[in-house]
């Protein structure tokens, strides 16, 4: 009697793989990630409304994560254009390298606050736009002074920064160093998240 070949085990979908990384990582460093879940779409497309695509040449995201942001500003952003990720996760900086084999992508294994020294290795001039999910409202208040003073220095005269945050604390922060801080909210995140956005 021949034994009938046991059924392949289902293959996880890529999002599956994603989510189950996303979520491993954030039992391991709750802080860093803030989110057991990696932004919605909803979250993403308010976020992305404010870039300028025709014109932004430099954009820098800090935390991209899995890449679900990352994918959708590669997915709109001009063709000669460069995006700078800075993620202090390696398995994150090792999954992004693999998944997202684009040549205008550099993944760098580094914290935000690096930004400047990063664009100047690099070789790139000063950024258009940088877009963050960092967690601001639990890091150190030093850490979160010269993220946000950096990310100033960073910016072109026109550029500008956009937060997505799942508290308003950072705010009162965003005022002090930027001046002007325009706010938004989308509902349809978990958790509901609340955006910040910072003119140079
Ligand atoms: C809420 S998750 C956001 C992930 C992804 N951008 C998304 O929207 O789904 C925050 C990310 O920021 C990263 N992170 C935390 N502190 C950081 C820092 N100082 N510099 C760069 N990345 C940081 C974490 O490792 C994590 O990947």
């Amino acid at each position: 009697m021949t034994v009938p070949d046991r059924p392949a085990a289902p293959a996880r979908s890529p999002e599956r793989a994603q989510l189950s990384l996303f979520a491993r990582n954030f039992f391991k460093h709750p802080r860093m990630l803030g989110s057991i879940i990696p932004s919605s779409s909803f979250l993403v497309r308010r976020l992305l409304s404010r870039v300028d695509w025709e014109g932004a040449r430099v954009i820098v995201e800090y935390g991209p994560g899995v890449g679900t942001i990352t994918r959708e500003i590669l997915r709109r952003m001009h063709p000669e254009a460069t995006l700078v990720v800075l993620e202090t996760n390696d398995d994150f900086v090792d999954f992004l390298e693999r998944a997202l084999p684009d040549p205008r992508l550099q993944v760098v294994k580094g914290s935000a606050e690096a930004v400047q020294a990063e664009l100047q290795r690099l070789g790139l001039p000063a950024a258009d736009h940088v877009l963050a999910g960092i967690p601001f409202s639990t890091m150190p208040a030093a850490l979160r002074e010269r993220i946000l003073t950096d990310t100033q220095a960073a910016l072109s005269a026109q550029g500008s920064l956009l937060i997505y945050q799942f508290s308003s604390r950072v705010r009162s922060d965003l005022q002090r160093v930027f001046g002007q801080v325009e706010s938004d909210f989308e509902p349809f995140n978990i958790l509901p998240a609340r955006l910040f956005y910072c003119r140079r």
